[in-house]
């Protein structure tokens, strides 16, 4: 056996065991190796191949990656041309379809409505919303695909169709005739989609509407090799060209193809008769969201392939098969106005104003935009015609503007200088991207309403959060409700919910006796929130459930989170800086503590967890704390430097010219810099500030903790019970430390020793109980000389 051979064997082998992955990933839908496994299998393929380049084919799945870009696609003429489908939008459609083809197939009519009479055997497919696509294959080996183009002729594509993973290079198995061409759809999945646009998003490229216009555009690449790195994916609804029949029905056909590695729907299914299809429409109408594509329908097929020919085509249409559609989701509407919402933290927000637009069956007459960013992407005028887009349960959006529309009378979106609600001055801000205390610039803007809860809109929406279930969970107390307290002048803040009366409550509409009762039962209810809650109910901006808790969780107290520094909270695991200065800036704002002041006063009593929570107490470092500052010029390497020539942050403050010079490590410029900085007094003052809640909140430095680190008794528990009589049980203590040992009020599992002297009781007998070591006082102080302490 030549060294060719081998190779030509183990090639063939890993190419089988990759197609069979393949197989059960695509077709199966039951992986049978992790990704890391074929990923190795596949990495071998391609050092073999590139071994021996003689011994690639085109069938070979490292062949997937594109070649030479076109500069044009061939034509392809379909011998069978490939034909459109009817379509069904109404229940009385289908029936009528039904009956059409038990007309056609000269079976018994059955009653008026269609029932009865033999039923026809029809098999459901969901109608894919992608392109579609014939592949011919010639022996079992891909040799052609193309478009649909205008059914008669499409293009060549084949280079694209071979990028996409699961079309099989080759066909498995056998049997297959030897001319196969087949149909299907080239779609996008959801999550496909959702990640090559938030890539393009990221990488400033194009974005796509939707994911029939992404599996559309990507397939229609010139280059290939663009197309090989967009999620496509194929899915087999028919057979085009073929020697003979494959099998007597649709299902049958399809299930053949399946054994032959070609991808079909998992939905495919058999009905008997209209009712089972309509069945079948709902229940996928029912699933629409939650499927991992989109569809626009479900398609019946006469199953019978012998009923298929009796009933032939109708003008460019099969007899034997319909599309029934859902509401369509995407439709075109006029963007009538633009008008400005004011939200919980006074963000002015757009909303459009549309000519009431049918959308997948609802009335559709608002959109959201999101923020002004957004009108900008979508280059949106008062006046133009666009394209609404609903999805699921999903706030209808704006997706795009048909900009050959734009009538000449078409006005900008401008934002208001004054809130529509209050008339406060609004606010334009730019977006500030923070990372680790560094800021930079984006593009972006928002505006906000600097009424605050002098704001109408904004009050309102603070109140409708604090009340909310997540938050201080006051039942009963619905968004109509609080808007008639906020309009009747009786609730100005949050805290005023607390001094609501009997007769109040009783006065507003809708209210009797023991409703009034009950609301006002359940506002005292809310009156002992745990911290969490009442830190989420605040609504302070970036501050959701998760981050009150860990707040809560972390310090303990709502006072120190009220004065805990921006820099000390990006200690904080998961908090960033802009939300440290978020949470920073709302405890500042004298209104905001007056509100905190006045609920406290009402009655509010705070569970509060009190300690500091060893999350928040891990180690702190000089380096660390000296990044945070944020001194110009002084990256983390020079802080580092910095750090280690001068130990501690007092001898960096007092660090004079001479000293810095003599610091290598630090450019003219840092250093400079570092003494401009400290030279500021109130920055100076700020950065001791900063090291001294650290400390005052537990954090321990990391210096503290190399310094232990090398003592005899570093990461040892001891505990002290009885008297002693050489010192004080204080003074062993601060001996015991000095080595480097922790000493603990208990024992336990995890104590390293006891040191018992007399009248040494319960810790004593749990120490024995436990096994532990146990010295008694001479042992001790043997032990302490032993390291050398004095005693
Ligand atoms: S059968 C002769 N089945 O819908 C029958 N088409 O309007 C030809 N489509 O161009 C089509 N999913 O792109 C069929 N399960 C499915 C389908 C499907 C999507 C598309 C296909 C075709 C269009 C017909």
């Amino acid at each position: 056996m030549t060294d060719a051979q081998t190779a030509a064997e183990r090639i063939a082998q890993l190419r089988s065991e990759l197609d069979a992955h393949n197989y059960r990933y695509y077709v199966l839908d039951e992986p049978s190796v992790p990704d890391a496994e074929y990923d190795r299998l596949f990495r071998a393929l391609k050092a073999l191949e590139a071994e021996h380049p003689e011994l690639v084919t085109p069938d070979s799945p490292t062949q997937r990656v594109g070649g030479a870009a076109l500069s044009a696609f061939g034509e392809v003429r379909h011998e069978i041309p490939m034909l459109s489908l009817g379509n069904a939008f109404e229940e009385t459609d289908l029936r009528e379809f039904d009956r059409r083809v038990r007309e056609g197939l000269e079976l018994p009519a059955g009653d008026l409505l269609g029932h009865g009479g033999a039923p026809v055997e029809y098999s459901c497919e969901p109608k894919l919303d992608g392109l579609a696509v014939s592949l011919l294959y010639e022996r079992g080996q891909l040799v052609r695909g193309a478009t649909r183009g205008d059914g008669s002729t499409g293009e060549d594509i084949t280079a694209n169709v071979r990028t996409i993973r699961n079309v099989p290079l080759k066909l498995h198995g056998e049997g297959w005739p030897a001319v196969l061409e087949v149909r299907g759809e080239v779609y996008m999945s959801k999550a496909g989609f959702e990640a090559l646009n938030a890539k393009a998003m990221e990488t400033g490229g194009k974005t796509f509407a939707n994911p029939r216009n992404a599996a559309a555009g990507s397939l229609r690449q010139l280059d290939s090799k663009i197309t090989a790195g967009r999620p496509l994916e194929f899915c087999c609804y028919g057979i085009g060209r073929v020697e003979g029949a494959i099998a007597p029905s649709h299902t049958e056909s399809l299930q053949t193809l399946k054994r032959w590695g070609l991808p079909i729907s998992r939905e495919l299914k058999k009905a008997q008769g209209v009712e089972q299809c309509l069945d079948y429409y709902r229940d996928i109408g029912a699933r629409r969201a939650s499927l991992a594509y989109e569809i626009d329908g479900v398609v019946f097929k006469v199953n019978d392939i012998g009923q298929q020919r009796e009933l032939g085509f109708r003008a460019r249409e099969p007899r034997w098969a319909i599309a029934h559609k859902f509401p369509a989701s995407e439709e075109l509407t006029e963007l009538l106005d633009v008008e400005f919402q004011v939200g919980r933290t006074g963000a002015v927000t757009p909303v459009a104003r549309l000519k009431p637009v049918q959308v997948a069956g609802v009335t559709v007459s608002n959109a959201t935009l999101h923020n002004m960013d957004e009108v900008a992407r979508l280059g949106v005028m008062i006046g133009d015609t666009v394209i609404v887009r609903r999805a699921g349960d999903v706030i209808p959006q704006i997706m795009q503007v048909v900009s050959e529309r734009r009538p000449a009378d078409a006005r900008p979106v401008q934002v208001p200088t004054h809130c529509p609600v209050c008339g406060s001055e609004v606010e334009r801000t730019q977006l500030v991207k923070r990372s680790k205390g560094r800021e930079s610039f984006s593009a972006g803007a928002v505006y906000r309403c600097v009424g605050r809860l002098a704001c109408q809109a904004q009050l309102k929406q603070a109140i409708i959060h604090f009340v909310s279930r997540r938050a201080m969970d006051i039942d009963g107390l619905g968004d109509k409700i609080v808007e008639q307290l906020v309009d009747k002048g009786l609730v100005a803040s949050p805290a005023d919910l607390y001094t609501l009366t009997y007769d109040q409550v009783f006065a507003l509409d809708g209210f009797a006796e023991v409703s009034s009762q009950n609301l006002l039962a359940s506002i005292a209810d809310s009156r002992r929130p745990t911290l969490a809650r009442f830190i989420f109910a605040l609504g302070i901006p970036d501050v959701g459930e998760e981050t009150a808790k860990l707040l809560a969780r972390t310090l303990g107290r709502l006072e120190r989170i009220a004065r805990a520094l921006p820099e000390v909270l990006t200690y904080l695991p998961d908090v960033g800086a802009e939300v440290a200065y978020e949470i920073h800036n709302f405890f500042e704002a004298e209104h905001n503590r007056e509100v905190i002041a006045a609920l406290l006063k009402n009655g509010i009593e705070l569970q509060e967890e009190g300690d500091l929570h060893p999350e928040f107490a891990a180690y702190a470092s000089l380096p660390d704390l000296l990044d945070k500052l944020n001194i110009p010029f002084v990256a983390a390497t020079g802080a580092r430097n910095l750090a280690e020539r001068f130990g501690s942050l007092e001898a960096i403050v007092a660090a004079d010219w001479l000293d810095l010079s003599a610091l290598k490590g630090l450019n003219e410029k840092a250093r400079k810099s570092v003494r401009d900085f400290f030279a500021d007094l109130a920055k100076a003052a700020h950065a001791r500030a900063i090291e001294a809640q650290l400390r005052d909140f537990g954090m321990h430095w990391e210096s503290e903790k190399k310094a232990v680190e090398g003592l005899p008794l570093a990461g040892q528990s001891w505990v002290l019970t009885g008297s002693l009589e050489a010192m004080s049980r204080d003074l062993a203590k601060d001996k015991l430390e000095a080595l480097g040992a922790k000493v603990a009020g208990s024992v336990s599992a995890r104590t390293s020793g006891v040191v018992a002297g007399p009248g040494a009781g319960s810790k004593l007998a749990k120490a024995s109980e436990l096994g532990l070591k146990v010295l008694d006082e001479a042992q001790f102080l043997a032990l302490l000389r032993g390291f050398g302490v004095e005693v």
